[in-house]
């Protein structure tokens, strides 16, 4: 089954295909993201209105570059999958608009993936992915989540954060200490030269009992010791160094606690936190400890893409899911509400 994916719940219009008929990594046939980084650095921030107006500038020539690439037509495919939250309403209605009127006209069925199901999914996109129960540890701008994933749509939320999540954590300490937006992926490249044990933040939350989190704390840590500090160049990648080793053992401990909790060794990471470079290595180093395994996405899977919606789009698709001619898109949405796919699980 051939699945074209589209992904517009935020700043980036991803599109996709993903065949049923090949094994593993194989079954992404073509994905194509682009990213609206660069209109919205002006403003520190996404503007909604903005985002959707570049959807809809975006998305048709995304779609016909990604069939193109895969070799296909698109009388070719079984079936869409759209992003039908949570995320920006606006910028969601522009790929659920075009994705239901495509399988319409095509006649061939539709449905509105969960964005978080999306993430969480996409390591098994991978080759040799991990079959479930396992655990999942959703790392993204704006989540930070445990969930014991008891087969494929069957999700319970163990923790969660009660403040920042991880990525806004990264993207909001970078900001505070100068780098430009949107600063995540900057403050870990600068963390690369920075010396561990220079500067040693707080674990939050790792003290007591529980999965939830609480990062919102850190970024006060870490201004306060920037506004104390030389401000020299060593010192900047220090303080990074400092943050990013607070919040990837932060995350370690939590995810070996919920491991313990679902009775796994199998952790699953995704989310654009989950390109984290360290993190990647600190959970593997501490699921092989245990005997087990963590599962990542390649890095540019880790954050909003396509693929991961016509993946999970697919799996349900597959096992005879699918949406009627209404068009789908909301801002909020509770994963446990999903139905199971147990044809996949
Ligand atoms: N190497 C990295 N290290 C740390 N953080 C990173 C890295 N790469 C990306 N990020 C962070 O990942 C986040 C973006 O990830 P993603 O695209 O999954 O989030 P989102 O889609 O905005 O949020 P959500 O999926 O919760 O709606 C940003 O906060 C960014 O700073
Ligand atoms: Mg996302």
């Amino acid at each position: 089954m051939k699945v074209l994916g589209i992904e517009s719940s935020c700043d980036e219009t991803g599109v996709a295909v993903y065949d049923t008929a090949l094994p593993g990594a194989a079954g992404l046939r073509a994905h194509a993201v682009y990213s609206q980084v660069a209109l919205h650095a002006g403003y520190g921030g996404v503007v909604p209105e903005l985002a959707s107006r570049d959807h809809v500038r975006k998305l048709l020539p995304l779609v016909r570059q990604t069939l193109s690439g895969a070799g296909l037509g698109v009388g070719d495919l079984d079936g869409v999958a759209y992003t039908a939250g949570p995320g920006l309403v606006g910028a969601l209605l522009v790929g659920a608009a075009v994705a239901r009127s495509l399988a319409w006209a095509l006649e061939v069925p539709a449905i509105g993936v969960h964005h978080m199901e999306g993430h969480l999914l996409a390591p098994l996109m991978e080759d040799d992915p991990p079959v479930p129960p396992f655990v999942a540890l959703l790392v993204s701008g704006g989540h930070t989540q445990l969930v014991a994933v008891d087969g494929i749509g069957r999700y319970r939320l163990l923790g969660e954060t009660l403040d920042d999540a991880a990525g806004e954590a990264f993207d909001k300490t970078a900001k505070l200490m100068g780098l430009p937006y949107p600063g995540g992926p900057q403050l870990a490249a600068l963390a690369e030269q920075g010396r561990a044990g220079a500067y040693r933040f707080s674990r939050p939350m790792t003290d007591r009992p529980g999965l939830d989190f609480s990062f919102s704390g850190l970024k006060t840590q870490v201004l306060l010791a920037w506004q104390q500090s030389d401000r020299s160049a060593q010192t900047r990648a220090d303080i990074a160094r400092g943050f990013e080793d607070a919040v990837v053992e932060t995350l370690a401990i939590k995810c070996e606690r919920a491991l313990d909790a679902a009775g796994s060794d199998v952790i699953v990471v995704s989310g654009g936190v989950g390109a984290n470079r360290r993190l990647r290595a600190r959970l593997q180093e501490m699921a092989a400890a245990r005997g087990g395994r963590a599962c990542f996405p390649r890095p540019a899977l880790c954050t909003d893409n396509g693929a991961m919606i016509a993946f999970a789009g697919a799996l349900r698709l597959a096992a005879g899911q699918h949406d009627g001619l209404e068009i789908n898109a909301v801002p909020r949405w509770d994963m446990a509400t999903l139905p199971p796919v147990a044809a996949a699980a």
